[in-house]
């Protein structure tokens, strides 16, 4: 190919490589696709989408609760994105292992990092590292099958103790209460109904450390903890403290406002005698609870035996203080949900107070805050882990359209033949598994779902399951090589 033709030709088009197939990468990817350059004919684009995982979808596949089907819209759109072949996806491809940021930049014009959160936010308490002491998100990646994750959790705690008035603290506490028979409608592996079905749970305790009216999570998610069999949900009048700033929260905020109503509802209802509540598991929701010490005991030293708080108020701004009452909880495990946090990413500058890679509008930044011509990043990487899938749309949308304002200066690709970055993966023996890949495992999963359902159902209860998910990396690598990437 001549050095001499125009990069964004149909002779050189425009090489991006988007590193993280999430929400965020995809999107990327698509919004540049559909660009007005490229739809005009002013520009021509080839894309390529690199994840770590054999599969995509990221967060949807590795963090999303099993128990949420409606979820499934979203993915059929991302499903139909990818679908349409004008991005090539490579899976089972790490950068930082597999693809250097060299590599990238002889074979891409452009690279944007949608590289998200797996990781737990540190909670920096004495006690915090002890065993039956875990992260929430270690927690999702179990039950959601994740590759890399032991296959076992250790579920034998009876009283449990979840930190954290998030989305995800919910998604915790209800897989951790809900009864296993109930998730096997949902795609949750063999080992994962296994452990959940052998848990001799009865009390999980959600702590949030202000009120009512400042919980992070949202209406919906809320409702859906009522909807567990068998599971009651118990309140406690003493945390129901709202101040003239939180009356102003609920005034100016719907959710907020539904939330606090769908509590009150809740606690007004609830028997005064707690003994008249007849399920075998109680869900608790605790708030103006900070979190001090995870303490063990005698009987078990090194082991979790409870959790001590401090009791918080309201300090008029939104905020909570201390009261310097400390109350303890005994609790045989404790899982922090108090949020997620990004990963340095090998070769590019990183936030470590953030956990993100510092950038400008999804300019990604050097050290001295200039703009590292080329580069970019969306998604959870670029603002931190907060927000909904939907909300990596505008994100995506933010980079491409500087991306697309830089275009004229990006540093162009010495390797951009489309079939160099395949000839290098094979070179290095990297497995990468392909959309066609991903298309049989796909397929796979749901002929283990259908195979199930025709067999009256798994583990003795009659169900309809619509897919079963594959765990192990070599087993999705194995069932997704069986086709190979177009070039
Ligand atoms: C437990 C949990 C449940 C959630 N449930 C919901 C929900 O029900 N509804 C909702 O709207 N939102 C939900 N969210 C929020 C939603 O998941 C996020 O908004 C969204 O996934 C962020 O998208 P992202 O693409 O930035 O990151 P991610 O989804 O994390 O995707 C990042 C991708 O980058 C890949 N990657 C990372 N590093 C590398 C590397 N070095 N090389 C190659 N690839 C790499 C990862 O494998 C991953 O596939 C949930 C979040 C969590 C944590
Ligand atoms: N079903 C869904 O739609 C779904 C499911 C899961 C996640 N998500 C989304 O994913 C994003 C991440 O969710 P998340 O739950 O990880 O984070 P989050 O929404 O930021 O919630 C984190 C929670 O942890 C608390 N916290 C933080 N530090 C703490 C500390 N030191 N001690 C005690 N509590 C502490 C926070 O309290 P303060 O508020 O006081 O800081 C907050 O209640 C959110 O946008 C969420 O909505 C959505």
């Amino acid at each position: 190919m001549s050095t001499n033709t125009p990069v964004g030709t149909a002779a050189r088009p425009l090489r991006v490589a988007v590193i993280g197939s999430g929400p965020a990468g995809v999107y990327a990817a698509d919004i540049l696709t559909k660009s007005e350059a490229v739809k005009s004919g002013e520009l021509t684009v080839s894309i390529d989408l690199f994840d770590r995982y054999p599969a995509p979808y990221g967060l949807i596949r590795y963090g999303v609760a099993p128990d949420h089907p409606r979820i499934k819209g979203i993915v059929n759109a991302l499903h139909k994105v990818l679908d349409r072949g004008d991005i090539r996806f490579f899976g089972n491809v790490d950068y930082g292992t597999d693809l250097s940021i060299d590599d990238l930049r002889t074979h891409y014009d452009a690279v944007i990092f949608a590289t998200g959160a797996i990781k737990d936010a540190d909670l920096n308490i004495p006690g915090i590292e002890l065993e039956g002491s875990y992260g929430g998100a270690d927690f999702v990646s179990w039950y959601d099958g994740h590759p890399d994750v032991s296959r076992e959790w250790p579920l034998e705690a009876k009283e449990i103790a979840v930190i954290g008035n998030g989305n995800v603290a919910l998604d915790v506490a209800r897989m951790l209460s809900k009864h296993a028979d109930d998730l096997l409608v949902s795609e949750i592996p063999d080992n994962v109904y296994a452990g959940l079905k052998s848990s001799p749970v009865t009390d999980v305790h959600v702590f949030g450390r202000r009120g009512p009216a400042q919980v992070k999570f949202t209406p919906l998610e809320l409702r859906e903890l009522s909807h567990s069999k068998d599971v009651d949900i118990i309140l406690y009048a003493e945390d129901f403290e709202f101040d003239a700033e939180s009356d102003r929260q609920i005034q100016s905020n719907n959710q907020t406002k539904t939330m606090v109503g769908t509590l009150t509802n809740w606690i007004a209802e609830q028997p005064e005698d707690l003994s008249e509540l007849t399920a075998s598991r109680r869900l608790h929701l605790h708030f103006l609870h900070s979190p001090v010490e995870v303490y063990d005991g005698a009987e078990a030293p090194g082991r979790v035996a409870g959790i001590k708080f401090e009791r918080t108020e309201l300090d008029g701004t939104g905020n909570a203080r201390g009261t310097g009452e400390f109350v303890d909880y005994p609790v045989q495990a404790v899982y922090r949900a108090i949020g997620y946090f990004g990963s340095a990413l090998p070769e590019v500058e990183f936030d470590h107070s953030k956990g993100v890679v510092p950038n400008d509008g999804g300019r990604v930044l050097d050290a001295a805050g200039t703009h590292v011509p080329g580069i970019y990043a969306t998604g959870w990487i670029k603002r931190g882990p907060v927000g909904l899938i939907g909300h990596t749309k505008g994100d995506a949308l933010e980079t491409v359209t500087y991306l697309l304002e830089d275009r004229e200066n990006l540093p162009q690709a010495a390797t951009p033949a489309p079939e160099a970055i395949v000839e290098l993966l094979a070179g290095r023996g990297v497995e990468y598994t392909s959309w066609e890949g991903w298309l049989a495992l796909d397929e796979h999963e749901r002929a283990l779902g259908e195979k199930a359902t025709a067999a009256g159902g798994s583990h003795g209860v009659t169900v309809q399951r619509e897919r079963i998910k594959v765990v192990p990396r070599e087993d999705m690598v194995e069932i997704s090589r069986g086709a190979a990437v177009e070039v």
